[in-house]
């Protein structure tokens, strides 16, 4: 059996969700804004962040596949699944799970950048600043986190716990992938 600890509560979560979803509001009042979701794991901070932003809100995702296992990442990031629609003159705010690394996000901002948004933010629920090997950082920041392997509100390990509502440490002695 794996071992999950609470790290953050549903509660802790939904409070700053709403204060995250009320600052973009202000931020971007009166205009519209595109959320782009990171597949898979930024779909349920997305679902709970659109509900916050009292805005003319729309959806698109894209999908990203990192080489390595679960828990170590090659470095390499390949697109998968690209945005449906074009993000030229948008106002577009990225999110995503985790910042952890910067590889991922820092790849996207690029691809995204290079088709001219208005303005593009990044919206992540958790930072784990330690483990920054790039040059980025979120504008729309959750949590700072400790180096510790989470799951849980769509973060998952070999695809599980997504659907955990707490973020919780999983155990390093559970890990075996
Ligand atoms: P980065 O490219 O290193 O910033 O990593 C971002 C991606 O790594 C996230 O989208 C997650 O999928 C994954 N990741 C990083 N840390 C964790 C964690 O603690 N739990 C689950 N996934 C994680
Ligand atoms: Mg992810």
């Amino acid at each position: 059996m794996d071992e999950l600890k609470v790290l953050l509560t549903r509660q802790q979560i939904a409070a700053k969700v709403a204060e995250l979803g009320e600052r973009i509001t202000a931020d971007f009042a009166g205009e519209a804004v595109l959320l782009i979701g990171v597949l898979k794991g930024a779909t349920i901070f997305l679902a709970d962040l659109a509900r916050q932003i009292k805005l003319d809100v729309s959806f698109d995702f894209i999908a990203v596949s990192s080489y390595g296992n679960a828990r170590q990442q090659s470095g390499e990031v390949r697109l998968v699944k690209d945005v449906d629609r074009s993000v030229e003159g948008k106002n577009i705010i990225l999110v995503e799970d985790i910042l952890d690394t910067g590889l991922t996000l820092t790849y996207i901002r690029n691809l995204l950048q290079a088709h001219r948004p208005k303005a593009l933010k990044i919206a992540a629920l958790l930072d784990k600043a330690s483990r920054r090997t790039e040059d980025i950082q979120g504008d729309y920041v959750g949590f700072q986190i400790p180096d510790e392997f989470v799951v849980g509100y769509g973060l998952d390990f070999a695809e599980h716990y997504r659907n955990l509502p707490d973020v919780c440490v999983l155990e390093s002695g559970s890990i075996t992938a």
